[in-house]
């Protein structure tokens, strides 16, 4: 597949929003930093909406106040008229919401609902063990709620942005409830992952509230034997988005779209594929709070210093001149770690000469499996493998800046934000060529004078093992080394041309 890098990289031209309508975004999410974050939503929940409101926008960002965020001790404010939210249709019983406030940034409102019956519990989608059995009935309160607020609110809303399956519902609640009073509003649905659906089974439809007769339909919510959130959404918004364009078209496929491909493929008109960008106030070398050293393209020795700091954290044995390969991601069969461990022992096993091979750091948490698999590679190579098995945002960025390679082998990647990260701290990225990863890192073999990584196509364990080999080799090459760190640092991936894209979609969904 070709792709038209400078089309996806190009950031610099912002250009004033299409029709000058300002417009007033509610973005519902259940992950947004610095209060929730499992993975990218949180980043992107984040930072999105302050790029749209760079754009002259307002953006209320809509979350659940889980457990772990104390609106007292943040100091939020409490809205003095609590939020009435239906559980069925429109009159029947009501509960009420307090939501509470606060300003993420300029232009960027955050808008915590506090049910705690649903979201007054330690994980956000579950416990350690699985999911909450009763994830149906609190997402679809959540989808319910997003739609009240949206219709019940001072301020006019022009667009109910959706996040994944959790919010999926708001676009079937907004159209069956409201969208004939209140034509002017649009719903957009960003998927930023189709492996994770919304899938329950048929006796769990009746906590959506909705009709069976016209809801639990193949047309609609049913899948198979399950009814389907996400499917939910594709086929009731009026746009959908995803998060980068190569897996735009990956979904529609057999392979890509998790079941949904068809339904996909029936709203190719309305689906495009928008590049998530970086917040580069907190993913620079340059100015990151977390890291011991602070460096940039002229200071590149406090990147060797990060590294010895990590070495020493890690009780590895500190040596500049041996490459780090650093991995941080969710611990599932997405991220590539079945084929990361066989790969790290293969290129390890027999290396007798203590200068040769490599390092390696891994950071993460999620499938038990994963968890010990790494684990026991740590073990057999104690000088040479180390692993945090647990969530540290600090850790992450520790990670990233020190690696001198970060490994991203997922089966696919919506968009991945880690590879984005490492290229600005002058980290390499190793990927499979796949989705958002396919999108953000050109290939130095393939191209000697432009390439900012490597990234291997077929998804086998012996080309992520000859990847690996490739670039730890490379890095022993100062004079092919140093100008790949160059060109990775000069990677723009900030948020202003995708933003730009989001604001049309939303003009276009609003018909402006
Ligand atoms: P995904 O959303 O599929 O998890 P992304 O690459 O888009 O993948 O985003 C992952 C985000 O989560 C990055 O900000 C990464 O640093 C962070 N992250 C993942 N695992 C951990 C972890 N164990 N500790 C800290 N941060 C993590
Ligand atoms: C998802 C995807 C990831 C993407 C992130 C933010 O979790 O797995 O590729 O970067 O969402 O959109």
């Amino acid at each position: 597949m070709s792709i038209d890098f400078d089309k996806l990289i190009k950031t610099k031209s912002t250009g004033p929003a299409r029709s000058g309508k300002r417009l007033n975004i509610l973005f519902g999410t259940t992950e947004v930093v610095p209060y929730a974050k499992t993975g990218g939503l949180g980043d992107v929940s984040a930072s999105l909406p302050k790029a749209l409101a760079a754009r002259g926008h307002h953006v209320y960002v809509v979350t659940p106040l889980y457990k772990h965020i104390d609106p007292d001790q943040k100091r939020f404010s409490r809205r003095l008229t609590e939020l009435e939210v239906p559980l069925k249709a429109k009159s029947q019983k009501k509960v009420k919401t307090v939501v509470w406030e606060t300003r993420l940034s300029a232009g960027v409102t955050l808008m915590l609902l506090d049910y705690p019956e649903y979201f007054d519990r330690d994980g956000l989608y579950g416990y350690a063990g699985g999911a909450y059995d009763d994830n149906a009935a609190r997402f679809s309160f959540f989808s319910r709620a997003l739609v009240e607020l949206a219709v019940q609110f001072s301020i006019p809303v022009d667009v109910i942005h959706c996040n994944d399956w959790h919010t999926s519902l708001a676009p079937i609640y907004f159209k069956q409830y409201y969208q004939k009073e209140m034509p002017q509003i649009a719903t957009v649905l960003t998927i930023h992952n189709m492996a994770f659906q919304g899938e329950f089974a048929e006796g769990d439809f009746d906590a959506t509230g909705l009709s069976k007769g016209t809801y639990l339909s193949a047309a609609q919510l049913k899948a198979g034997r399950n009814i389907n959130f996400m499917k939910g959404g594709i086929v009731n918004a009026d746009k959908i988005t995803t998060v980068s364009p190569t897996y735009a078209e990956e979904i529609r496929t057999k392979e890509g779209g998790h079941g949904l491909d068809t339904v996909l493929k029936k709203r190719k008109k309305d689906l495009s594929g928008i590049l998530n960008g970086a917040d580069y106030s907190i993913w620079s070398p340059g100015n990151d709070q977390y890291i011991p050293v602070r460096y940039d393209k002229e200071t590149l020795n406090g990147k060797r210093r990060n590294k010895a700091a990590l070495q020493h954290m890690f009780e590895l044995p500190v040596r500049p001149t041996l490459p780090l390969i650093g991995f941080v991601g969710r611990l599932t069969d997405q991220k590539g770690v079945h084929l990361m461990v066989p790969a790290v022992r293969k290129l390890l096993k027999g290396l007798e000469d203590e200068r040769a091979g490599f390092q390696c750091v891994f950071l993460g948490e999620g499938d038990a499996k994963h968890e010990r698999a790494l684990q026991k590679l740590a073990k057999e190579f104690p000088e040479r493998v180390a692993v945090h098995v647990g969530y540290s945002e600090d850790m992450a960025h520790k990670l990233i800046a020190a690696s001198d390679i970060l490994a991203v082998p997922s089966e696919f990647e919506p968009c991945g934000l880690t590879q984005i990260y490492a290229m600005r701290y002058g980290t390499i990225p190793v990927v499979h060529q796949t989705g958002g990863l396919a999108d953000t890192v050109r290939d130095v073999d393939s191209n000697p004078e432009t390439g900012t990584g490597f990234v291997f196509e077929k998804y086998t364990k012996s080309e992520l093992w000859k990847a690996l080999d490739t670039a730890a080799t490379r890095y022993r090459s100062h004079r092919k080394w140093r100008p790949l760190m160059m060109r990775a640092m000069n990677q723009d991936f900030s948020w202003a041309q995708s933003a730009q894209q989001y604001e049309s979609t939303y003009y276009d969904a609003i018909g402006a």
